[in-house]
């Protein structure tokens, strides 16, 4: 799906059907504890305690507790001139505290996006937009022995509960051919600019 596709839906064409949701959040849970002691049981074999990220992931209750990166205002694709929808970035707060410690995301790091519609107010001192309804919510959790590095998680909303996109999904090849720090955004999350020079980024 093209970033131009992915706006005009929402992201609402990728992920769990909100209809079915409830459904489907006690078998993933299921295939999850199954698969969880079955890979558990290789690591330790290999002797190498990992838990690797679940295939399916519940929507976190916690995020309004997360890290804020930044939020990106996006353009109407047919009149650039019109806002179309601000994306909220944030980052999950043991993540951050490492990111604070030594400049890199640890693996496992977990991040969100939240697309919104926009809400225009002009009847204050000077016309703003501000945040509207949710259109989707997208989560990445960085995984180093995944194929594309990290997996990529779709709710549409009313969703609680989604499966992880296939390898090369959509969402990894952007991520990949894009994205500046470790195939984040970083670029456009000012906090992450200056505290990853501290570090010594450029
Ligand atoms: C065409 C490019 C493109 C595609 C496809 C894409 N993204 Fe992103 N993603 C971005 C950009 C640009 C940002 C920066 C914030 C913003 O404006 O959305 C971002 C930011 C994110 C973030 C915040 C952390 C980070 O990596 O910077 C998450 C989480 C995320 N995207 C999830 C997804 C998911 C889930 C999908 C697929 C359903 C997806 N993205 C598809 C371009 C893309």
């Amino acid at each position: 799906m093209s970033r131009r596709e992915l706006v005009r839906n929402g992201g609402r064409g990728i992920g769990v059907d909100p209809k079915d949701a409830a459904m489907k959040i006690t078998a993933p849970l299921l295939a999850v504890t199954t698969v969880g002691a079955l890979l558990c049981g290789a690591c330790l074999a290999f002797g190498q305690p990992r838990v690797a990220p679940p295939t399916a992931v519940i929507r976190p209750a916690d995020v309004s507790r997360w890290v804020t990166l930044g939020t990106t205002l996006h353009m109407r694709a047919d009149t650039p001139q019109t806002p179309d929808e601000m994306r909220h970035v944030q980052i999950a707060p043991d993540a951050y505290d490492q990111f604070l410690r030594d400049g890199t995301f640890p693996d496992g790091a977990r991040f969100a996006v939240t697309f919104h519609a926009l809400k225009a107010d002009g009847s204050g001192a000077a016309a703003l937009y501000a945040e509207d309804a949710e259109r989707f919510f997208g989560l990445e959790i960085l995984d180093t022995h995944h194929p594309d590095g990290r997996r990529f998680y779709a709710y549409p909303p009313g969703a609680v509960s989604a499966q992880a996109l296939a390898p090369g999904n959509s969402c990894a090849v952007c991520h990949k051919a894009h994205g500046t720090r470790q195939g984040t955004f970083a670029h456009y999350y000012p906090t992450i600019v200056s505290l990853g020079r501290e570090h010594g980024a450029p």
